[in-house]
């Protein structure tokens, strides 16, 4: 059989830009599904991180009057891991300090459905018989809110290729003034129950789901919550009637970016064989952030967006009397003004006890992830999370809510599942103070048996969360897509 050709459209990508997981989702399925022989190509928004990384680039199109947007060119280039890289070159509208989704000041790009509206418009264009690239692709995947229009387009385009899309998080959707479906040269019926429209809104997630041929989303149990009225954002009804095109596979993790043993960002390597960088790790964690050096303490870390979803303001509530136990806390993340003060106020009563870092920051990220002794994540809802899968690979065994994807890939210690070997972190059920208090005690009175916490450690790091399941997986759900 032929090669089959997917075209990946994202709005962010490791190690360029990233505010999120699915930056390092984009950067690590697509190479993983080329490993197993799929030909996936990327096109991403060419924000300037993106096209400081176009240097060698050719143009691969232009498109000079796209009713409209702006003139804009695609470029095409290589990554380092071979991955075929595509940008559109439009600087009107992505040449600009900022982030991707928000300005230096934290708000929304006025303009961001004409920056998405142009991923969308593009991708469609590629994904159909008038595509200006010899390479045509097979089927079209597109990721969250972002991408959620390259449904709409193709659906009115000629020969279109058919499309799947991936849901993140459903709580971001990309919900703007109807007047954007004209301004986005959308044809009116698309803004329609069946269609766009979403509660007097044109809504770019809506699109997605509604458009795709098949829907993913990035774990099992998630697949089942957005199906309900707690998490389904208002999408559920829609979800329901698509049941049978949805399916949720746990998203894995880049084992050469996240790897102990040879990770450029750790102070000192370690591995299951030789656990010693792991303590010297804390140790140089502790005297980079002003933490009372001391071998023994627990420390509990975060590293997070803050905001309501990942709960770390019940971490905060309870922080005085964890630090009580005796157990420090380390915490990294930049979100919520009110969340960001309250840490940095904890860290100004706790010194030596409770560290705060405000900002993005890759580097101490992993450093975290190899010095703490365990992993903090409240989350409220998640979709599937990272972090519980790169704590359980640098020997930090994760605390983490019931839900979502961290329901599906952490397994509750206990005697029996520490003795039959699948113990994996600390789950609690029920987002309260004490829930999370109780769960974080268990954890330390576990540490405290250095043992029986060695081999939970263990057992963390030996386990297996490579992108090779999944993107079989994502394989078989184009194949399904392609064969229908
Ligand atoms: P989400 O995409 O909802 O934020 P995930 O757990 O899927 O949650 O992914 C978050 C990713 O972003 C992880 O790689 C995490 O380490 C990283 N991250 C979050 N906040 C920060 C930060 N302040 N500094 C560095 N990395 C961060
Ligand atoms: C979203 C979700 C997170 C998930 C990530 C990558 O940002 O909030 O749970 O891990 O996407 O799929």
């Amino acid at each position: 059989m032929a090669e089959l050709k997917v075209l990946f459209v994202t709005s962010e990508i490791a190690p360029f830009i990233k505010t999120g997981g699915l930056a390092d989702v984009s950067g690590a399925l697509p190479a993983a599904l080329r490993e197993i022989g799929v030909d996936v190509r990327v096109i991403v928004p060419g924000y300037p991180q993106i096209m400081a990384q176009m240097e060698s680039s050719e143009e691969l199109a232009s498109f000079p009057d796209l009713p409209g947007f702006p003139h804009c060119r695609l470029l095409g280039s290589t990554m380092e891991n071979g991955l075929p890289l595509m940008a559109i070159d439009c600087p009107a509208l992505y040449r600009r300090d900022g982030g991707p989704y928000v300005d230096a000041s934290g708000h929304d790009w006025e303009d961001n459905p004409l920056r998405f509206g142009l991923l969308c418009r593009i991708s469609a264009i590629l994904g159909c018989g008038s595509s200006p690239l010899s390479w045509r692709p097979d089927l079209v995947h597109g990721n969250d809110w972002q991408a959620g229009l390259t449904g709409a387009y193709l659906n009115i385009a000629q020969d279109a290729v058919p499309n799947i899309f991936t849901i993140h998080n459903l709580a971001f959707q990309g919900n703007f003034e109807p007047g954007y479906v004209a301004r986005l040269h959308l044809p009116e019926q698309c803004y329609a129950i069946d269609g766009l429209e979403f509660y007097g809104r044109m809504s770019f997630m809506k699109s997605g789901l509604y458009y795709a041929r098949h829907i993913t989303t990035v774990s099992p149990n998630y697949a089942r919550e957005i199906q309900g009225e707690e998490l389904g954002f208002g999408m559920q009804g829609l979800l329901q009637v698509r049941t049978s095109d949805i399916t949720g596979i746990l998203n894995g993790i880049d084992t050469d970016e996240w790897n102990p043993a040879a990770d450029k960002h750790l102070p000192f390597r370690f591995s299951t064989r030789n656990m010693t960088g792991k303590a010297k790790n804390k140790r140089a964690l502790q005297e980079l952030l002003g933490l009372q050096v001391d071998a023994d303490v627990p420390l509990l870390a975060a590293v997070s967006r803050m905001t309501h979803q990942k709960g770390l303001d019940l971490l905060l509530e309870i922080a005085p009397r964890l630090l009580d136990v005796p157990a420090q806390i380390v915490m990294l993340g930049t979100g919520e003004r009110q969340m960001q003060e309250q840490a940095l106020s904890l860290a100004a009563r706790y010194p030596g006890k409770f560290a705060a870092m405000i900002g993005f920051d890759e580097g101490l990220s992993h450093h975290i992830e190899a010095a703490a002794d365990m992993f903090v994540m409240p989350s409220r809802f998640e979709p599937c999370g990272l972090n519980q899968f790169y704590s359980q690979r640098y020997g930090t065994p994760p605390i983490v809510h019931r839900t979502g994807g961290l329901a599906d890939s952490v397994m509750d210690c206990t005697s029996q599942t520490l003795n039959d070997g699948t113990a994996s972190g600390f789950v609690f059920s029920g987002m309260t103070e004490d829930n999370l208090y109780d769960a974080i005690a268990r954890a330390v009175a576990l540490y405290k048996d250095l043992t029986r916490w060695k081999r939970l450690r263990r057992l963390c790091m030996i386990k297996d969360f490579s992108w090779e399941t999944s993107a079989k997986s994502y394989l078989g759900v184009y194949r399904k897509v392609l064969e229908s």
